[in-house]
Parts: structure tokens; C-alpha cells; sequence
């Protein structure tokens, strides 16, 4: 149930969100625990992470929002190959109850020189992942168990899924999502009984109808990663903004959009930001907390799980929900606007 007024446009808040069929409900409003892992990298020695943060900060973000209400956490076993499921194991700690944990599993990475070498999808793989990621979550069950491997074959990915469902009989995960951008993809996943969902790649400046309209006719969740375009939405980037040697966007890999050469922020995609700053502050609201409006505004399955890395991030994501999702005619004016 939506609960804003489409007549009168008056803002009460965004209710809280079933996870597809999961039988599962969570915050609008999920919290993205990637940046939070702190510094990793590939092989080439090519960033992986978003630089370097700190896990007591990383602590008291994560406390501030179980108090402002959130309760739902992605997380992936790889997030600073651990680091970060690691970070969040430790301060849920004794609330872990009040809240739906999200993980991923599929690649392989070395915990001691905080390396990614890459991929496995075979079927034991997945339970050693996940019997370490329980370990270091210090939970004994994963609420939504993700397939990170976005481009993997759909009939291995079949068997993967015809795993979580042994995974769900045997109580170690309650429901499950593939971590893929292609809905023919997700659809497969969606073909077991206690697939909930989908993550999913979609933001206000990259829309994502086909696996909106997926989600609606199987019932699935959307989880949207990359909600505030990797903070291009957040509206601190300045164009060419040179950024942290150890975070990602410095050197973007090819999927990585709005940080073209690595110099920075691209000027083009933060002139679409500037076009639309005024629809998204309605209301009070800041840049960023409009950018998860129009998320909660273009379906009623989105659950947008932001980024953070600070206390202060935690409190404007969070007070995003008691502004609501945008209007109708609000949704209407940002296609106007991006000539959609
Ligand atoms: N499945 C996958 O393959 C996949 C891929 C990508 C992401 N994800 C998931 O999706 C989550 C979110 O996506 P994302 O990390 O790509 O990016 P995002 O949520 O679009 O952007 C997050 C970044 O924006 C900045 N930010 C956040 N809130 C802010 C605020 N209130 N004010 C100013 N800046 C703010 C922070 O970076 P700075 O402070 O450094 O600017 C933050 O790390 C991840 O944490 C992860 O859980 C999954």
C-alpha cells in the first residue's frame, strides 16, 4: 500500500515493502553495505571497493539506521573480500532478529591480501560460500541469498536455484534473488518457489522498464543497486572531481556509467542531475532523498539499498521514507525533462 495522496499530493511516508512472495516485509528502504568493506581489488590491482572508511563509523551508520526504522541490509561475501559482512555481523549483533540480512555468493577472493580471482558457479561452491558467510555474519540463517554472478549460464544458474530451494528445506535461507540485470535471467531464478526477487541495477537517470514489468507479472521484488548512480545523485559531485585512488571510480570498469574516464564525475551526467534538481527537492527533500523517491514512486515492488559510509549518509537515506515517493505527475515531468 502506497502512502501518498495522489490527489491532494500530500507526503505521509512510504510504507514498508513485501519482498515478492517471500512472505517477507521490509523497510522501503534497504541499507547497501559494498562501499562499507573498505579497500579490495583485482589481480591487475584495479579497485574494487570505494576507498578507505572506518568500521567504527561504518558501526554507529548501521546503529543510527536500525533506530530510524531500516530493516533490511544487502550485503556480499566479496564486499571487501569479508570485510563487510564482517562489519555488519558485528553491529547487528543481538538485533539480527529485527531484520532481513541480504548476502551474495559467487566469487572467489582471499581474505588476507583483500583479492578478487575469480568466479565459481558450481553447486559446491555455493555451500562453502555460504557456510562462511553465515560464519562471519555470525547468523545461523541467510533471510535473502543472492546469486552475484550477473551473466551466468541460465541452465547452471537453474541447478543453483533448485539449491537454494534444499538451502530453504534445510533452514539455512529463507528466500533467494539473482543479482542480474537481464530479466531472462531473472526469470529463471523466478521459476523456484521461494525466489523473492531480483537486484537489479535502475536509477532516475537509467530506467529499467522491462524488468520493472518482469517483476510485476511474476510477482518479484526489485531491489535497486546503484539508486543514487554511485553517488553521481547525491549531489556532491562536482564535474572531474578527481577521486580516491582506491576507489573504484577512479579507474571505472566498463559496466560502471557517469564516471567515464576516470576522471572524475562526467560532466554530461551530472548536467542531467542539475536538469532535474528541482522536481527531485520537492518537498524538502534533498537531492538525494528525491532519487529514492522516484524509485518508490515507479513501482510499488522497489526496495532502493543505497550506499553509505557515514552517519550523516545513514540519517538523509533513512529520512528519505517519511518524505514518500513522488507524484504521478512528478514521475511524468523527470521523463519530460530526460526526453523519455
Ligand atoms: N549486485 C551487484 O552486483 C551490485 C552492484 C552494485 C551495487 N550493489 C549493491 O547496491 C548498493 C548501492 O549501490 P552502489 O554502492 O553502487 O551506489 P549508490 O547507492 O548509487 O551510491 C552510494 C554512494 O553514494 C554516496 N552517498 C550515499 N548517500 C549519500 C548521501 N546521503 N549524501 C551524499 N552522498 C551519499 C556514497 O559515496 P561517496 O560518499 O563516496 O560519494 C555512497 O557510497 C551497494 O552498497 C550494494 O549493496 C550490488
Amino acid at each position: 500500500m502506497e502512502t501518498t495522496d495522489r490527489t491532494t499530493d500530500t507526503i505521509t511516508g512510504t510504507a514498508p515493502r513485501a519482498l515478492g512472495r517471500s512472505g517477507l516485509s521490509v523497510s522501503p528502504l534497504g541499507f547497501g553495505c559494498w562501499a562499507i568493506g573498505g579497500e579490495w581489488q583485482d589481480p591487475d590491482g584495479q579497485p574494487l571497493g570505494w576507498g578507505k572508511v572506518d568500521d567504527e563509523e561504518s558501526v554507529r551508520a548501521i546503529h543510527r539506521a536500525l533506530d530510524l526504522g531500516v530493516t533490511f541490509f544487502d550485503t556480499a561475501d566479496v564486499y571487501g573480500t569479508g570485510h563487510s559482512e564482517r562489519v555488519l555481523g558485528r553491529a547487528l549483533g543481538k538485533r539480527r532478529d529485527e531484520v532481513v540480512v541480504a548476502t551474495k555468493w559467487g566469487n572467489l577472493f582471499d581474505e588476507r591480501t583483500r583479492t578478487l580471482y575469480g568466479q565459481d558457479a558450481s553447486t559446491e561452491y555455493a555451500r562453502t560460500a555460504l557456510t562462511a558467510s553465515l560464519a562471519r555474519l555470525g547468523t545461523d540463517h541467510i533471510d535473502l541469498y543472492q546469486l552475484h554472478l550477473s551473466d551466468a549460464h541460465p541452465e547452471r544458474a537453474a541447478e543453483l536455484r533448485d539449491l537454494c530451494e534444499e538451502f530453504v528445506r534445510e533452514g539455512l535461507v529463507r528466500a533467494y534473488a539473482w543479482s542480474t540485470d537481464d530479466p531472462a535471467r531473472a526469470a529463471v531464478f523466478a521459476e523456484g518457489e521461494h525466489c523473492a526477487g531480483v537486484q537489479h541495477a535502475i536509477n532516475v537517470l537509467q530506467d529499467a522498464p522491462e524488468m520493472l514489468a518482469l517483476c510485476d507479472e511474476l510477482n518479484l521484488a526489485s531491489i535497486n543497486r546503484s539508486p543514487l548512480a554511485m553517488g553521481l545523485l547525491a549531489g556532491k559531485r562536482r564535474a572531474r572531481q578527481p577521486l580516491e585512488a582506491g576507489d573504484i571510480r577512479s579507474r571505472p570498469p566498463a559496466w560502471l556509467k557517469g564516471f567515464a574516464d576516470g576522471s572524475g564525475a562526467d560532466p554530461e551526467w551530472l548536467g542531467r542531475v542539475d536538469a532535474l534538481r528541482d522536481v527531485l527537492t520537492s518537498g524538502g527533500r534533498t537531492l538525494a532523498q528525491g532519487a529514492l523517491a522516484w524509485l518508490w514512486a515507479r513501482s510499488p515492488r522497489t526496495v532502493p539499498i543505497p550506499g553509505f559510509r557515514s552517519v550523516a549518509q545513514a540519517e538523509e537515506n533513512a529520512g528519505a521514507i517519511g518524505k514518500g515517493p513522488l507524484t504521478a505527475g512528478q514521475l511524468a515531468e523527470v521523463d519530460r525533462i530526460l526526453g523519455r
